[in-house]
């Protein structure tokens, strides 16, 4: 395992949108392995392959209750409605408010490249919005509602 290096806004890769992946290789688990490594280092709850400079579908997910692999994840449906602070590995050191959905339900493969469905609540559904858009090239800056803030300064309030 390894430490990958996080690409920050700026980067082209994350605006671009990314490949959908067909086969489980070594190289591939190696890549899920080291974006784990790479997400608790700067203690992130998730990371988007793009974001270590991968532009594959594939995002890791850890919001405290199992870590989560979603490959070419989709999402079937989402409701109701949650603002709050956000903030991206890829835009260090900021935060900004966002309104997302409070509940997703998303289609994905595993690790084993078996379908699985993934419903979240609050904090995941926020997550699972948040790193499939960076699949698409999206950044979560461009959805804040007012400005983006300096972390620092939202956590003292
Ligand atoms: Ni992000």
């Amino acid at each position: 395992m390894a430490l990958r290096n996080v690409r920050v806004r700026g980067d082209e890769i994350l605006t671009k949108t990314a490949k959908e992946i067909t086969e489980m290789t070594p190289r591939i688990q190696e890549l899920i392995e080291d974006m784990f490594e790479t997400m608790y280092e700067s203690d992130g709850v998730g990371l988007a392959a793009p974001q270590v400079g991968i532009r594959k579908r594939l995002v890791v997910i850890d919001c405290g209750d199992d870590p989560i692999v979603l490959i070419n994840p989709v999402i079937l449906e989402t409701s109701g409605e949650q603002t709050g602070y956000e903030g991206c590995l890829s835009v260090p050191g900021k935060v900004g408010q966002v309104t997302r959905p409070n509940y997703a339900k998303v289609k994905a493969l595993d690790e084993n490249m078996e379908e699985i469905i993934v419903e979240g609540e609050g904090l995941l559904a926020r997550c699972l919005c948040h790193e499939i858009d960076h699949l698409d090239g999206k950044l979560y800056v461009d959805l804040v509602e007012g400005d983006l803030l300096d972390a620092e300064a939202e956590v003292e309030e």
